[in-house]
């Protein structure tokens, strides 16, 4: 396949790429950026392990092509910071901590982003709302309750 010129801004630095039109968001960010903080669960748009943010909205990045983000602004879990991966951590990775919000964790920096975005765009307001935003982001170690209560006590 013939590359072709991405220019996207990604966790806050304008990068100029080459990339294939067939590469999704997700693989871009893992294979060609080795930014491997999102994750790849299913592949499909069911999982929501591969969630990132593109202009402030969430997106799952394994159902994005990366050619759609030209001129856009992209975060991962590595850019949710201003500091970055070294430096503080966000309150919603604070409150995941402090409730319990993970075991394994494989899910974790997906459910991160789309929590973010859960207060972000409103949808924070109780356990219900909270429970149906997040409905995308599955857990297999079944920790919900506990991300349900880390992202009520961010929003409080
Ligand atoms: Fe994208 Fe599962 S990897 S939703």
């Amino acid at each position: 396949f013939e590359q072709m010129p991405l220019h996207v801004e990604i966790n806050g630095t304008m990068r100029t790429l080459a990339i294939e039109p067939r590469v999704t968001l997700l693989d871009l960010l893992r294979e060609q950026l080795h930014l491997t903080g999102t994750k790849k669960g299913c592949d499909h748009g069911q999982c929501g392990a591969c969630t990132v943010h593109v202009d402030g909205q969430r997106v799952n990045s394994c159902l994005t092509l990366a050619m759609t983000t030209e001129g856009s602004q992209v975060t991962t879990i590595e850019g949710l910071t201003p500091g970055g991966p070294d430096g503080p951590l966000h309150p919603m990775q604070e409150a995941f901590i402090k409730h319990d919000g993970f075991q394994c964790g494989y899910c974790t920096p997906g459910q991160i982003m789309s929590a973010v975005a859960c207060i972000r765009e409103g949808h924070a307001d109780s356990p219900e709302e909270v429970r149906e935003y997040m409905s995308g982001n599955i857990c297999r170690c079944g920790a919900y309750a506990n991300i349900v209560d880390a992202i009520m006590d961010v929003k409080k």
